[in-house]
């Protein structure tokens, strides 16, 4: 048997390069399974940035799918009912096979750039939903993401921490450039583009939005039984929402658990006067020329 040292060593992931984004070496070293993934036209992919909300986009459409039956959505843990395409990992299933085993019609997520999504998707004319939420709080649920989560390795402080983000030297790479790349995506391709910081003021609206693009309609108490199951507090408290099924070697709850706070404007509480003058600088010049606005706080 390993000894602790040696299974974190196991754990913990390389980060390499694809195709300029910074990634986990074994999902590069997957890499070529992903890009061939053969997409079917009733899939409906969920693409976000890491920590913009994809676990609860996950969990409303879900329910949405099996018609508000909380039953059928504890039938497995969120990361087996939304399968993560990209996902590789040493003695696991990887995104790509768990795909391959789901019966139609499937929900799909990934956190891939815009530019580096598998062709099928588009070929097969796929109906996507992207979320994004504003940097200050990924940045900040990234942080904590990076300690508990043990893949990664230590972030360091958090003042270094977002250094990295800005310059795009984390996983997944620049939040700016993802967002834009989806963002102008949108023009060309069906792609419901929505916020987590709208979710947060008005989630029957945005629940609204979700059963328009699919073209689906549910009574009223359906979509309230979805907007209680999907709360931040039933999702905390619910074993197959939570990721508290993961192997604790990779996520360590106790330091900061998945569902850390789920508000808007965290951030305040964490970036200093100066962190925060130099951030809106920052993000003034790389969203520059960008019709795409954020609400920093609700
Ligand atoms: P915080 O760390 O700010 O709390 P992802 O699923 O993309 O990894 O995003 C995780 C973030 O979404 C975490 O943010 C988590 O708490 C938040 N989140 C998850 N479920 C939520 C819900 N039902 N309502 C609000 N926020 C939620």
């Amino acid at each position: 048997p390993l000894s602790t040292m040696e299974q974190e060593a196991e754990i913990t992931q390389e980060m390499g390069s694809l195709h300029g984004i910074p990634l986990y070496k074994s999902f590069i070293e997957g890499w070529p399974q992903v890009k061939a993934f053969q997409a079917r036209p009733d899939d409906l992919l969920i693409s976000t940035y890491p920590k913009s909300g994809t676990t609860w986009l996950s969990e409303i459409m879900d329910m949405i799918y099996h018609d508000g039956d909380v039953e059928k959505c504890r039938r497995d843990a969120i990361y087996n009912r939304v399968p993560f395409l990209e996902l590789k990992a040493p003695m696991e299933t990887s995104g790509v096979e768990l795909l391959e085993n789901t019966p139609s019609p499937r929900l799909v997520k990934t956190h891939l750039p815009v530019q580096l999504l598998p062709t099928s998707f588009w070929e097969k004319d796929c109906k996507i939903i992207y979320m994004a939420r504003n940097p200050k709080d990924v940045a900040i649920s990234y942080y904590y993401f990076h300690q508990m989560a043990k893949m990664h390795h230590d972030p360091g402080t958090k003042a270094e921490f977002l250094e990295n983000f800005m310059a795009g030297k984390v996983p997944y790479g620049s939040w700016y450039d993802h967002v834009r790349g989806w963002w102008e995506k949108k023009q060309e391709k069906k792609i419901l583009y929505l916020f987590y910081e709208d979710m947060k003021k008005d989630p029957r609206q945005e629940v609204q939005k979700i059963l328009q693009f699919l073209g689906k309609e549910l009574a009223e108490g359906t979509v309230d039984r979805i907007l209680h199951h999907t709360s931040f507090q039933e999702m905390k408290k619910n074993p197959a929402a939570n990721y508290e099924t993961v192997l604790p070697t990779l996520m360590d709850h106790s330091i900061s658990p998945f569902l850390r706070k789920g508000i808007s404007g965290d951030w305040k509480n964490h970036f200093t006067v100066a962190q925060n003058e130099r951030f809106d600088q920052h993000y003034q010049k790389l969203m520059a020329g960008s019709d795409l606005h954020f609400q920093m706080e609700v």
